[in-house]
């Protein structure tokens, strides 16, 4: 490159970064004030889409389910993709693995690997069954909960879920993870 090039090059580059930084200025000036577009978004709007449930349990809905009611929603609605009693076939395996964390052939299922139970029942309310999600009830979710936690013997089979008591659930590896952010509490 000629000693021309560079200079036109850096003439070049150095313009770039002029635009953008008046850019940036305009934008953040635009910020302030407001492009006067849209309308704020009402509560009522977002609620659909503000259904994450903390570790804690914070934000579990009202509603509950126990095993033997999970079992028939399951038998309905998730068989076919996570087999009998949740043993996996054709897709991830829900139930069992417990010890095999530190072998090289883990399982790893919600059970065995997963630290929070109210994790369970985000996730299915949020992505399950695959085909159709978020169609069920809060009630059939709670159920399911309770049916796939106790088919991995963690919470006794009569055991009702609610958003009191699947708070209170502990995962066997609720211990297992190393938490890379500031947990709530710790602010
Ligand atoms: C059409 C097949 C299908 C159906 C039906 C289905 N699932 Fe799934 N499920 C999947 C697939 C595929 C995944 C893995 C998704 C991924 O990793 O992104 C999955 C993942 C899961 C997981 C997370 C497993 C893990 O260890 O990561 C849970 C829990 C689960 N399903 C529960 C259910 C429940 C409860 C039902 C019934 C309401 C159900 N699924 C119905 C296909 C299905």
């Amino acid at each position: 490159m000629s000693t021309r090039d560079s200079f036109r090059r850096a003439v070049a580059a150095g313009a770039v970064g002029i635009c953008a930084c008046l850019l940036g200025a305009r934008g953040a000036a635009a910020q302030q004030a407001g492009p006067g577009l849209g309308v704020e978004i009402a509560p009522e709007d977002y609620a659909p889409w503000d259904i994450s449930i903390q570790p804690d349990g914070e934000g579990l809905p009202p509603g509950s389910g126990d095993a033997a009611t999970g079992a028939q929603v399951y038998a309905a609605k998730c068989l076919a993709c996570h087999g009998e009693e949740g043993a996996g076939g054709p897709n991830d395996r829900l139930v069992g693995g417990h010890g095999t964390l530190a072998d090289l052939n883990q399982v790893r299922t919600i059970g065995s690997f997963w630290p929070q139970a109210s994790t369970v029942f985000d996730y299915i309310r949020r992505a399950m069954p695959f085909q159709a999600p978020q169609s069920l009830s809060n009630d059939e979710v709670y159920a399911l909960t309770a049916y796939l936690l106790s088919l991995n013997g963690i919470i006794d089979e009569d055991e009702v879920m609610n958003a009191e008591t699947l708070a209170k659930v502990q995962m066997p590896n609720r211990d297992g993870f190393v938490p890379a952010w500031p947990q709530r509490g710790d602010r």
